[in-house]
């Protein structure tokens, strides 16, 4: 049994375990790659059915989780400190293959709580929102630099601002914004706060798909993902916004579905969300989805999923 050492501050619970179990299926031998590694939540759970993380791969882009991630994990296992598009090409080129891999998009509870990172309306720190805390670019740096248009555009896109331009306006005027509490007063003063979700919510999300290129790197690893599968392996993406749940949705239909030249089978036909009982337990699940699928392992002419 790996040792769960996380401790409060770096607590993250890993979302729809069940159901992740379920779907990926893993079993004594498999080859794991977790791209999404966080803070082993996951990874302890199919570690401990597949038997060893020898043949295995985690992956994550922040510099505290990688160092978590070394301290739960035996010495042995491959950690790899990078995103998770520059890690699946880095594996393709080596023609490495996985018999289960999981991809859990988005942030980390640590991210969340620690207001040094930024990221969050409820907990002051510096505008930062960086997962990459070596990476240039920061949410201070967009606040402060990027013209009206790049702002209406970040903030449409990314967050579906209705009021995009006034908010984008709000900004240039109250600038220099150096931190999440100005932010969130800024956007206030376009959004008076209404109902139970703060009106600075599209706005931060839409900053930290920015800083973090989250839709960019995903829509370019999905297909490498598909590629990195073996036959017969299982695949379960965990997506938090509809943006994302949108890009994955369009992979997997594209190569599944009932023709008899499909490489994938679809095992979620709808995604598969949060019981009530998890999301009393951990908030983060309510916007939870998970797809999944199989790579179909061909037997002759006649192919199928050996599930
Ligand atoms: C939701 S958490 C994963 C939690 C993990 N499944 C667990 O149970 O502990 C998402 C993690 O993915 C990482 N991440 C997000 N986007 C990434 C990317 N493009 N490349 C690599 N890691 C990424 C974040 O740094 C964060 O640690």
């Amino acid at each position: 049994m790996h040792q769960n050492k996380n401790q409060n501050k770096n607590k993250h619970d890993p979302v729809l375990l069940n159901e992740v179990l379920q779907y990926l299926d893993p079993r004594p031998g498999d080859k794991y790659l977790d791209l999404t590694a966080g803070y082993g939540g996951h990874a302890l759970i199919v570690a401990d059915r597949i038997g060893s993380l020898k043949q295995s791969v985690l992956v994550d882009r922040d510099e505290n989780a990688v160092k978590e991630l070394q301290k739960i994990f035996p010495a042995d296992t491959e950690i790899l400190h990078t995103d998770f598009l520059s890690a699946s090409s880095e594996l393709k080129d080596r023609g490495r293959q996985f018999d289960v891999i999981l991809a859990d998009l988005g942030v980390s509870s640590p991210h969340l709580n620690e207001g040094s990172r930024g990221f969050s309306i409820n907990n002051s720190g510096p505008l930062d929102m960086r997962m990459d805390q070596s990476q240039q670019l920061t949410a201070e740096i967009i606040v402060n630099s990027y013209n009206e248009a790049q702002l209406v555009d970040i903030l449409r896109r990314y967050g579906e601002e209705p009021k995009a331009r006034s908010v984008a306006r709000a900004i240039i005027k109250a600038r220099p914004i150096k931190t999440t509490d100005l932010l969130a007063e800024t956007v206030k003063t376009v959004w008076p706060k209404r109902g139970k979700t703060h009106p600075a919510t599209r706005t931060f999300q839409a900053l930290r798909i920015a800083v973090n290129d989250e839709l960019g790197l995903l829509e370019k690893s999905l297909p490498i993902w598909l590629e990195l599968l073996s036959p017969g392996g299982r695949i379960a993406i965990i997506s938090f916004h509809s943006l994302e749940d949108r890009l994955v949705k369009q992979a997997l239909k594209q190569v599944s579905g009932n023709r008899l030249d499909a490489d994938f089978m679809l095992l979620t036909k709808r995604p598969i969300t949060a019981s009530q009982t998890e999301i009393v337990h951990n908030p983060r699940a309510r916007s939870a989805k998970l797809r999944a699928a199989a790579k179909i392992k061909r037997k002759g002419n006649l192919h199928a999923y050996s599930g």
